[in-house]
């Protein structure tokens, strides 16, 4: 825990209380006002892109990996499905939909909804729905690139007598204590993420699980894909994961709307029956990324094409690099 201010025994399991630097909070509740409350970090114009750096910003050719997920996609739906939706999830300023009907080849039968609580951003294509909500009942591919770490999480610390307790927060980022995790928090804890000793934290992924399957529910028939900085059984970080990041840089978690607050996914526990969970490395390997240099003899035959193959070939290493974006997982939800 970052900072325990005032005791530990102060109070605990008082949640409302309130002095100078606002109320306690659990992180979940915290989080949601920070980033989608009237002034939250999400809210503001510069979008997810003015402060870190997507697979979606990496290169556009994981917009064309997705292009190509879609056709496929719509391959196995069939003709006579009609127009296939491509729905993204937590769709930033819409980067990523506007890359992939720009990589579609012309007229394909397609029609584009960014999900997204910030507003419209002024001069995207009119081809894309813009709507708070996926609609429901179409069939196609959904997506959701870095959707599911937003979506808040409590935090919870086991303390020194074995007891897992929330962990409560100011708005300055000041933590301290709280009552003891019972009830479906406790079951998820002790099924998906149990702690291995005192001074141990974790993330309730619960919040995101429902999130992944309401999402899920929307999709009539096609393909669901949430892709994102993961973890499984067996691999859970001791003090988990709950970070900020600010114009590019990592920062103390601060929940007053100033930076972006995340927490690596436990995306097994989001796994529906039928889903798979795979790197990112495999997956966009298995869509035509290859990260191969092309052949020397392309320098002397057609100059430029060979530094275009150069530069994509490094935009592709960085998508499916080991310690970096390729360990991404993606968990994919045939439906
Ligand atoms: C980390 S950004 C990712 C943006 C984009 N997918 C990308 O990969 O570059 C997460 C986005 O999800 C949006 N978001 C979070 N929860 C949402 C929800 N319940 N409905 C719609 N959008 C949501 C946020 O506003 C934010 O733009």
């Amino acid at each position: 825990m970052n900072v325990v201010n005032g005791g530990s025994g102060a109070g605990i399991g008082n949640a409302g209380e309130a002095d100078g630097s606002g109320a306690w909070r659990g992180w979940r509740e915290a989080t949601a006002a920070a980033l989608y409350g009237p002034d939250g970090f999400y809210r503001r114009p510069e979008g997810p892109a003015g402060h870190f750096r997507t697979s979606v910003h990496a290169s556009p050719l994981f917009a064309g990996a997705v292009a190509r997920l879609l056709r496929e996609t719509a391959g196995r739906l069939g003709a006579g499905a009609g127009p296939v939706a491509l729905v993204d999830v937590g769709a930033g300023r819409g980067e990523l939909l506007t890359g992939v009907l720009a990589a579609l080849p012309p007229g394909f039968p397609v029609r584009a909804y960014a999900v997204e609580r910030a507003d419209r951003p002024a001069g995207l294509d009119e081809r894309i729905v813009w709507t708070d909500e996926p609609p429901r009942g179409v069939s196609g591919l959904l997506f959701a690139n870095e959707w599911l770490d937003n979506v808040p999480a409590d935090v919870v610390e086991m303390d020194g007598d074995g007891v897992v307790r929330r962990v409560l927060v100011r708005r300055d980022g000041t933590e301290r204590p709280g009552p003891p995790v019972d009830g479906a928090d406790a079951a998820w804890l002790e099924r998906w993420w149990p702690l291995a000793g005192p001074g141990a934290r974790a993330e309730i992924g619960r919040p995101r699980d429902e999130a992944w399957a309401a999402a899920v529910d929307t999709l009539r028939a096609g393909l669901a894909v949430a892709v994102d900085y993961a973890h499984r059984a067996g691999d859970r970080p001791f003090g988990g994961t709950l970070t900020g990041f600010r114009a590019g840089r990592e920062v103390r978690p601060v929940p007053d709307g100033s930076c972006d607050i995340t927490a690596h996914v436990a995306l097994d526990s989001a796994l529906l029956p039928g889903g798979t969970l795979t790197t990112q490395r495999d997956e966009l390997r298995a869509l035509g990324v290859t990260g191969e240099r092309p052949p020397l003899a392309l320098a002397s035959a057609d100059p430029a094409g060979y530094v275009r193959a150069l530069a994509a070939a490094g935009e592709a290493a960085e998508l499916t690099a080991r310690g970096g974006l390729g360990d991404f997982l993606w968990l994919r939800q045939p439906k």
